[in-house]
């Protein structure tokens, strides 16, 4: 492989491909061999690989194997920094020189990990102040990972150290192809810091923020218990304290944290950057549902999005918490994190750093995935957007915490249930072809997603059941069941590529964001909303004007009350435009006062009786509709499925339910991708004749999809 200078690979990136173009996107330009055969077009389609836990007369038969499984690429040495830096300051790169070099000589391209999130035992034993305190003020302990201060000036030097002496050792070498920052930033027992170096960092970004105390006491509102701080170092961090902290500091609290993590990978990339000029840099995340980090700075600098996918975890986790087993229900969150890794960058194509291969879980574990589900779920990121998918992991572990989170290969080196699958599914995505892995995922409809929102709700749910991620959730699956295409965006993204945007519980507002929607609903524009409207300003205060404050003259209504509820139940009745039976209100009613808007529901029992529950205003061209009631999941589906038809969009199939939908484009071409979600087969009735690109045969009528079936349409 020649190396192309960064500029020359960055010039390139995210562009959409035509099939004659020779110039191919940044990660394709890594897949070894691509760019002597750009005709092939191809993603990454790797797997998570663990050389140091391996013994090294085992890495040349799981180069071959690899190989043979058709791998472009694999992530190793993330948790190595014991072996790199047995002690300060003495570095061993030899072990992973010649993983490196073997697993090239198979055509196999490296992404190199940095291992901050796992400091060895030398650096804990001499630096104990870099352990991280825990929201009840305890401080962890070594012995698992992740347990670091992310403000802490010395675990920052020493990570930054044994990164730059990795960049420095690989820079040249042909065989890495990229970089992983560290490993999912704030997934630990504890996702936030609270120590005395976070605390002295907080104080300088309140610095940063405010400028004067002045201005940050009137932003909070610190005369409220007598909490007007006269020097920036008397700020607490929102530990225990013998009431609630100020809404204020809590909710910046919540940004610092974010901020500090972000500044923390950003001084990894900047070295990267300058060292290794050639390699792509990005981090891995959960992603959604986690909101510790926003994932939107995090990845704002890197080259790419990377999330990692579990469904079947989320599927013990469900059944650990006593909910309902549904793979459909998982399935759709999967989509939500997979629309939203997408979004993160504006819509560039993501990456999966690892997915799901086999039995999931540390000291309790998800069975081993049903046969034709690691394929549906690595189509499912393919249909949502990604350009590369690794596979966790490779051989299974027989030592260490993760001894039961299983691999491709058993504990016994015998190969894996997925094994077969993983190959097929490997040669299948070769062959898709360049057009339609480098298409453009389509959508319509976007869902707001606010840290600002989320992080404020926790500190004041209002009611002890109300979340953010869990509105955003049951809303991004009544939208999916409409088959759309849904963008997860920034509050205050550009709205008109939309025909419809929701936003739940957007409880804060910023005069920017109201701007915005407004001019999105003059021009045409439909504003789906609901409940706690517009209470909060961006310092957490309470607006001083009626609800839904900056956002009243747009919903024409103001909220004559706002009511949590608990053994006082109450329903709505819907008008003829959203007609269906009675709804049910589950955690809060906003009783609607409509000062121009029309009324499409209304509460039926209590006081508020008759009174307004969700209304549609006409302002310019467009509208705006408010949904004060918490509705059950049955009256949500059916109400936004019936806006969405009222801004103009139209499903480009009708399906079954755990059967997805998905679009993709290029120019005036489309593929839609089928998949099922379900253990039975489906049946889905189709407009015209469609061709399957994965089987080239054709279907007309009706297509039956296996359980766990895909189908590429064009
Ligand atoms: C991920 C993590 C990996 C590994 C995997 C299985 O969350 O990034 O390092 O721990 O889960 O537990």
């Amino acid at each position: 492989m020649t190396s192309p200078t960064r500029r020359e690979f960055i010039g390139g990136a995210f562009a959409l491909m035509t099939a004659e173009s020779m110039r191919l996107p940044l990660w394709a330009r890594a897949v070894p061999n691509a760019a002597s055969t750009p005709s092939a077009g191809q993603i990454l389609l790797g797997v998570d690989y663990y050389p140091d836990q391996t013994p090294e007369a085992l890495w040349e038969e799981d180069s071959r194997m690899m190989s043979d499984m058709g791998f472009t690429n694999v992530r190793i040495a993330e948790f190595a920094w014991g072996l790199m830096e047995p002690s300060e300051g003495k570095f061993e790169f030899g072990w992973l020189h010649r993983a490196v070099e073997i697993l090239h000589k198979h055509n196999i391209g490296v992404i190199l990990g940095t291992p901050s999130a796992a400091p060895p035992p030398w650096l804990s034993a001499k630096y104990p102040d870099i352990f991280e305190v825990n929201a009840q003020g305890q401080r962890l302990r070594p012995g698992g990972r992740r347990f670091t201060c992310p403000s802490n000036p010395v675990y920052r030097k020493l990570s930054l150290a044994i990164a730059a002496q990795m960049a420095k050792k690989f820079t040249d070498n042909t065989g890495v192809i990229g970089w992983q920052i560290d490993n999912e930033l704030t997934l630990g027992s504890s996702l936030r810091c609270y120590c005395n170096f976070c605390q002295a960092g907080f104080q300088n970004w309140l610095r940063t923020r405010y400028s004067t105390l002045d201005t940050l006491n009137q932003s909070w509102g610190t005369v409220f218990w007598s909490q007007t701080y006269t020097d920036f170092s008397q700020i607490p961090v929102p530990l225990l304290s013998g009431g609630d902290p100020n809404p204020g500091l809590a909710l910046d609290y919540d940004r610092y944290q974010s901020y500090a993590n972000v500044s923390f990978t950003e001084e990894q990339l900047t070295m990267l950057r300058q060292m290794c000029p050639t390699h792509f840099v990005t981090t891995n995340n959960v992603g959604l549902p986690l909101d510790t980090i926003d994932l939107r700075s995090l990845f704002a600098k890197l080259d790419f999005a990377a999330i990692d996918n579990y469904p079947g975890f989320f599927d013990m986790l469900m059944a650990q918490q006593g909910k309902p087993p549904s793979y459909d229900g998982i399935a759709t969150g999967i989509s939500l994190g997979h629309d939203f890794a997408r979004s993160v960058k504006g819509g560039e194509p993501f990456m999966i750093m690892e997915e799901q291969s086999g039995k999931a879980g540390q000291s309790t574990f998800a069975p081993q995935p049903e046969t034709g589900q690691v394929r549906l779920w690595t189509y499912q990121g393919v249909a949502h957007g990604a350009m590369g998918i690794n596979y966790f992991r490779w051989d299974t572990a027989t030592f260490g915490a993760e001894e039961y989170w299983h691999g491709i290969l058993n504990h016994d080196r015998s190969k894996s249930p997925a094994y077969e699958e993983i190959r097929q599914t490997v040669k299948e995505l070769k062959a898709l072809g360049q057009e339609v892995l480098y298409s453009q995922y389509a959508a319509q409809s976007a869902l707001v997603f606010d840290y600002d929102c989320s992080w404020a709700v926790k500190i004041q749910p209002g009611h002890y059941a109300l979340d953010y991620m869990t509105q955003v959730t049951s809303w991004y699956g009544a939208i999916s069941a409409s088959r759309t295409g849904i963008d997860v965006i920034a509050p205050e993204a550009d709205l008109s590529p939309y025909k419809i945007v929701f936003a739940p519980l957007a409880y804060v507002m910023s005069e920017k964001q109201a701007a915005k929607i407004k001019s999105f609903v003059q021009g045409g524009g439909m504003f789906v909303t609901n409940f706690r409207l517009g209470v909060k300003t961006v310092s957490s205060q309470i607006v001083r004007t009626p609800l839904p404050g900056l956002l009243r003259d747009v919903m024409g209504v103001t909220v004559a009350d706002y009511i949590p509820i608990y053994s006082a139940k109450n329903a709505v009745k819907f008008a003829p435009a959203l007609a269906g039976p009675d709804g049910e209100c589950g955690l809060w009613t906003d009783i609607l006062q409509p000062t121009g808007a029309e009324v499409l529901a209304s509460y039926t029992k209590g006081s508020h009786a008759g009174e307004a529950a969700i209304t549609i205003n006409t302002l310019g061209s467009g509208k705006a509709v408010y949904i004060g009631a918490d509705l059950d999941a049955a009256s949500l589906a059916r109400v936004l499925r019936t806006l969405s038809g009222l801004a103009g969009i139209k499903q480009p199939l009708e399906v079954p339910p755990g059967v997805e939908v998905t679009m993709r484009r290029a120019g005036d071409k489309q593929w839609i991708f089928l998949l099922n979600h379900t253990a039975v087969s489906q049946s889905v009735s189709i407009p015209k004749t469609f061709t399957d690109l994965l089987t080239g045969k054709t279907h007309t009528g009706k297509i039956d999809v296996s359980g766990y079936g895909v189908h590429v349409l064009t």
